[in-house]
């Protein structure tokens, strides 16, 4: 974790940071072990200091003991003090004891007597009136010695005063013991002081006992701390909350008494020094710190900074592509050779850039020109494709035309060839029919002739006559060949009719009525008309139309075909739900229309056509027809037909109502 961090720093923190941190940890170390260092060599130095204070307050305290056993000696050699004892001249001693203890500043002047009797007692104020324990010395001094002695004075309340005491013999001039005298000064509070060479040294004195005795540091108590042994060198002591350095001083007295002095040296000065130090040292280190900080980012931003603009060179160079980018080379060091390299490198990609810009160009290039070729063959092929689809289409056309022209051909040779073979038998029975009428009229009025001339025929003829109703027949014989006279004809028309619809020798343009055609169409299409079916006409008086009279006659048989079917369809069909109250009927209605063209309207009340059916009804082999009963070709037939005549078709049909067709035809065909 502290890895990644740090690897996602900058370059430049990353080169300070360790160093900073060597840095820091070793000033820390440094500042620390230094200040231990500096407090222990202080403390070590204090010590010593103590240590030789409390010698030369020692060497003091015993000068201050041989000065008063000087003192004393003088004193007690003296001939006025010896006489005055002698004559037990308690004035004149004091006289002279009293100047001495001035002079000499002495806390205690006591002479006795050579029982040891209390000749005369000189006290300060300060020293208590209290037992002196000083027998051991007086009786030394009794004794003809010269003891130094430290005595206690018991005080009131059980408190103790310490007295450095002198005691010398007094002799008489046979150097024969006549009493002592004894000199000694208070160990007090100003006495200690005049030992201290320093403020900030203190003395605590105390008896054998360890009990403090006098003390120049206040609000000692003797609970509260341990006593260093005499015997060892100064030490570090707490006491009443300060640290200390302490040595005793040890001065024995002749009896159990003794003294002991404590030099105490306060740590407070060192303290605070060190505290300073630690201030000075802290200070130092952050000023330090600081300077290093500014030094290392210098440094740190002096690698980093070419590497830096090196690497955005690169970045640069990669990310936009632009291998026109050189990385300034303004050093002779690590970093120049990394900027010469890369340098070379970005030279080297953009020649391959450029070799692979030419590649790729080049390649383009034969895509294109494959696309374009691929694009142009695609083209050829779909020219290929409508070509043939237009082939294909001519050859369906065609087809369907022969099938037609092969079916309408057939169908006019065969109505061609009937109506031939028929013409001339019914030519000649028409021909004949009126010879055969004359004749018949002249046999019949013969006949009338023979009754007249003889009315009484003879029985046979008359059983005869009557048999075959001879009135009659002569009566009935002329009408039966006016009407076959009448058949006759009619069959001539048909036969007229048929060669009028196949026209098989009039290929060619022709201006002909078109109502012909029609009423021949209908008529070859009686046999389905029937008496079924009422074919209303509408005839307005038309000019001749110029066209090809066979195939508009094609027209008009495929449309009323199919209106017959529509009404055979609508009306004859079992399943057919039209209402049968209606009459199935044909309506062919012709008019002139603007622009010098006719209107055929052929309308049929049949089944209609479905509307989804309407778009495909004029499609080759579009049939709703059962199979074997429609080809599919008719409407497709009239269409050509009609374009050709540079006319139109339109189907207009409601489904269940029926249907009108109608052709608009131009009265001249143009070239
Ligand atoms: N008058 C009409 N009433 C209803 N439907 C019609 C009418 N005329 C044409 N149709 C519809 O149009 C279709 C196509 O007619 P088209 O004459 O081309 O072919 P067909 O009559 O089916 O067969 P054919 O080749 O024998 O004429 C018919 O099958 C029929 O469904
Ligand atoms: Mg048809």
């Amino acid at each position: 974790m502290l890895q990644a961090s740090y690897s996602k720093l900058p370059l430049s923190q990353r080169i300070i940071m360790p160093f900073m941190l060597v840095f820091f940890s070793i000033m820390v170390i440094a500042v620390i072990s230094f200040a231990f260092w500096f407090t222990s060599a202080m403390e070590y130095q204090m010590k010593n200091s103590v240590a030789s204070g409390a010698a030369v307050i020692l060497q003091e305290l015993q000068t201050k003991k041989q000065h008063l056993g000087s003192w004393v000696q003088l004193i007690a050699e003296r001939n006025d003090v010896r006489t005055a004892l002698e004559q037990k001249n308690t004035q004149t001693l004091l006289k002279i004891l009293v100047s001495h203890e001035t002079n000499l500043k002495l806390d205690l002047i006591k002479v006795v007597n050579k029982n040891g009797g209390v000749v005369l007692e000189l006290r300060q104020p300060k020293l208590d009136k209290s037992n002196l324990e000083d027998r051991t010395s007086i009786s030394q001094a009794l004794a003809g010695m010269y003891p130094l002695d430290v005595v206690n004075l018991q005080k009131q309340r059980g408190q103790k005063q310490l007295v450095l005491v002198g005691t010398a013999p007094i002799k008489s001039n046979e150097e024969e013991v006549i009493g002592g005298i004894e000199i000694g000064i208070l160990i007090n509070n100003e006495l200690l002081k005049s030992l201290i060479a320093a403020e900030d040294e203190y003395l605590i004195a105390l008896n054998e006992d360890k009990t403090v005795v006098v003390s120049t540091l206040t609000a000692v108590t003797n609970q509260n701390w341990q006593l260093p042994p005499t015997t060892i060198p100064p030490i570090r002591i707490l006491l009443t909350n300060r640290h200390y350095i302490a040595k005793s001083i040890f001065i024995p007295g002749l009896s159990n008494t003794s003294l002991t002095i404590v030099l105490l040296k306060s740590l407070i000065a060192l303290n605070h020094t060190v505290q300073y130090l630690w201030l000075r040292l802290w200070g130092f280190f952050v000023v330090g710190g600081f300077i290093c900080t500014l030094v290392g980012k210098n440094i740190a931003l002096n690698i980093s900074g070419p590497l830096l603009t090196v690497a955005r060179v690169a970045q640069k160079a990669t990310q936009e592509g632009n291998f026109d980018l050189q990385a300034p080379v303004t050093r002779n060091d690590e970093v120049g050779i990394l900027a010469t390299s890369l340098n070379s490198l970005i030279r080297r990609v953009a020649e391959y850039t450029q070799e692979l810009e030419q590649a790729r160009t080049t390649l383009e290039k034969r895509v294109e020109e494959r696309t374009h070729q691929l694009l142009q063959k695609n083209q050829e092929l779909n020219l290929a494709y409508d070509q043939l689809s237009y082939a294909i289409q001519e050859l369906q056309q065609t087809q369907a035309q022969l099938i037609q022209t092969e079916k309408m051909s057939s169908l006019g040779n065969m109505v061609a060839g009937v109506a031939h073979e028929i013409n001339n038998p019914i030519s000649s029975i028409y021909g004949n029919i009126s010879y055969a009428k004359e004749y018949i009229e002249e046999l019949l009025e013969l006949l009338n002739l023979y009754r007249n001339e003889y009315p009484q025929p003879t029985t046979a003829i008359q059983n005869h006559l009557e048999q075959i109703e001879l009135d009659y027949i002569s009566q009935d014989l002329p009408k039966i060949l006016t009407s076959m006279k009448m058949g006759s004809q009619r069959i001539r028309e048909i036969v007229l009719s048929l060669r009028n619809f196949s026209r098989l020798d009039e290929s060619e343009k022709k201006a002909v009525n078109i109502h012909e055609g029609i009423d021949s169409t209908l008529l070859i299409l009686n046999h389905r008309l029937k008496e079924r079916i009422q074919v209303v006409k509408e005839y307005e008086i038309l000019p001749l139309i110029e066209c090809y009279p066979a195939q508009l006659n094609q027209v008009f048989l495929n449309l009323i075909s199919n209106a017959i079917d529509a009404l055979e369809e609508a009306f004859f069909n079992k399943l057919s739900s039209v209402d049968n109250k209606v009459n199935p009927q044909i309506l062919i209605h012709t008019n002139k229309v603007a622009g010098n063209r006719i209107d055929v309207r052929i309308t049929d009340n049949g089944c209609g056509i479905e509307p989804k059916n309407q778009d495909k009804i004029f499609d080759p082999f579009f049939t709703t027809k059962e199979v074997g009963k429609g080809t599919g070709l008719g409407l497709w037939i009239c269409y050509q037909i009609i374009q050709k005549h540079q006319g139109k078709i339109e189907v207009n049909s409601l489904l269940g109502e029926g249907t009108t067709v109608t052709v608009t035809l131009p009265l001249v065909q143009k070239a």
